[in-house]
């Protein structure tokens, strides 16, 4: 156990929140708020916005798309430019969260924002970023890493820095109320798969982080299984905080990590636009029969742990298929629109970005990816 662990951003969570922000907002600053297609607006988050910022100097730019795009941020580095901006707030999920990471980097940038995206520029300096999270997923809130999509090339990338962690968060599970069931179930499923990639890999010696993401699994299968409450405010707001502790870098800390299920379903998603955690049930439980040799230690201590199953690996993955039926997400790849050259453009995409071998070992090859997809299908 070897490691640096630091998380500076602030967390304000429950309900009525979203005022606290003008503690971490200096009265000086020029504030960009950023949302996406207007969801905000129906359900109270916008007017709150804007009451918490009556005595600031702000300006506003919308239009964040579902996986956001390079082309539509940077339309947004001119407003920042002409408009002396120094703080971003975003409003919304991972999309937003995601593109305005992406802005606040590439906006004291003199060349091309997607070389921090392909990593040949490491960012180095950004803007100020305070967020509003609407939709608990992706945990990026409170994390340095940033999913972006270059439309023009059908690339869909991940990146890091800690220059890009938020200064704070506002998690208030009443801005969740106007979520449909799609979002919500994708939420769980993303929390779900995040936890898995820092947990399902080979075991470590850590009495903290196997634990830990046992209890996060555990309050997400309870999720689950109490799916016809979601409605309730309490199961809101477990998923709220489940979501964010799945991948707010504690529990991978010091631990292997996998992370190939999300590597393909980037793919899936530059190529097919099925929504990131979808993409997720699709390859993970299929994934892990392909790899259920390597990962057979920790398939069976999350048997034993999370589910009770003693000694019966298959059992396990059949389990996790099911919570994702659970909430309404196909785990078949058939289910979703794509077409003939499927496993040819997910593997072609992974090859150009050098990540022809993925996982905690990188044994994931593309002959590996190829048998996953094809089980995936039906
Ligand atoms: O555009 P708006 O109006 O905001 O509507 C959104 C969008 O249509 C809507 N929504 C959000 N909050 C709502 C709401 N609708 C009603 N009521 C609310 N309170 O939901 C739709 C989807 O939003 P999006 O932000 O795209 O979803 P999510 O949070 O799942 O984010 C997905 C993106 O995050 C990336 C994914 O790849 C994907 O691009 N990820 C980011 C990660 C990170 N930065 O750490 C890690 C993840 O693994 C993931 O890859
Ligand atoms: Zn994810």
């Amino acid at each position: 156990m070897n490691f640096t662990y630091h998380n500076p951003t602030a967390i304000e969570f429950g309900e009525g929140k979203i005022y606290s922000m003008t503690k971490y907002i200096d009265k000086s600053k020029r504030i960009l708020v950023v949302y996406g297609g207007g969801s905000i607006k129906g359900n109270g988050v916008y007017d709150q916005v804007d009451g918490a910022l009556e005595d600031y100097t702000w300006f506003e730019f919308s239009g964040v798309e579902p996986n956001p795009t390079i082309e539509t941020m940077n339309k947004a580095i001119q407003i920042i430019k002409d408009k002396k901006i120094d703080f971003v707030l975003a409003v919304g999920g991972g999309s937003v969260i995601d593109g305005c990471k992406y802005l606040v980097a590439a906006a004291l940038y003199d060349g091309d924002g997607w070389d921090f995206v392909n990593g040949t520029k490491k960012v180095n300096k950004a803007i100020d970023l305070g967020v509003i999270l609407t939709l608990p997923a992706t945990g990026s809130e409170s994390n340095s890493g940033s999913v972006m999509t270059k439309k023009s090339t059908t690339e869909k990338r991940a990146f890091m820095s800690p220059y890009l962690y938020p200064k704070f968060a506002i998690l208030d599970p009443l801005t969740m109320i106007t979520l449909n069931d799609r979002q919500l179930g994708n939420g769980l499923v993303d929390a779900f798969v995040h936890t898995c990639e820092q947990y399902l890999t080979y075991p470590n010696t850590s009495l903290v982080n196997d634990g830990y993401a046992e209890t996060i699994l555990k309050g997400l299968v309870a999720l689950s299984d109490s799916w016809d409450r979601r409605d309730e405010t309490i199961w809101q707001e477990n998923l709220m905080w489940l979501a964010n502790q799945a991948l707010n870098g504690l529990i991978g800390t010091g631990v292997p990590q996998d992370w190939a299920t999300h590597m393909i379903g980037h793919e899936l998603t530059a190529f097919y636009d099925i929504d990131h955690a979808r993409t997720l049930a699709v390859v993970q439980p299929q994934l892990l029969r392909v790899m259920s040799k390597e990962k057979a230690e920790k398939i069976a201590l999350m048997g034993r742990n999370v589910f009770g199953i003693i000694d019966d690996n298959e059992k396990v993955i059949i389990e996790i298929e099911k919570i994702y039926q659970k909430v309404g997400i196909s785990t078949k790849l058939n289910d979703y629109k794509i077409d003939n050259k499927v496993i040819a453009n997910v593997t072609n995409g992974l090859k150009e970005k050098n990540m022809s071998t993925l996982g905690e070992k990188g044994e994931i090859t593309l002959e590996k990816v190829t048998d996953i997809l094809t089980k995936a299908m039906y």
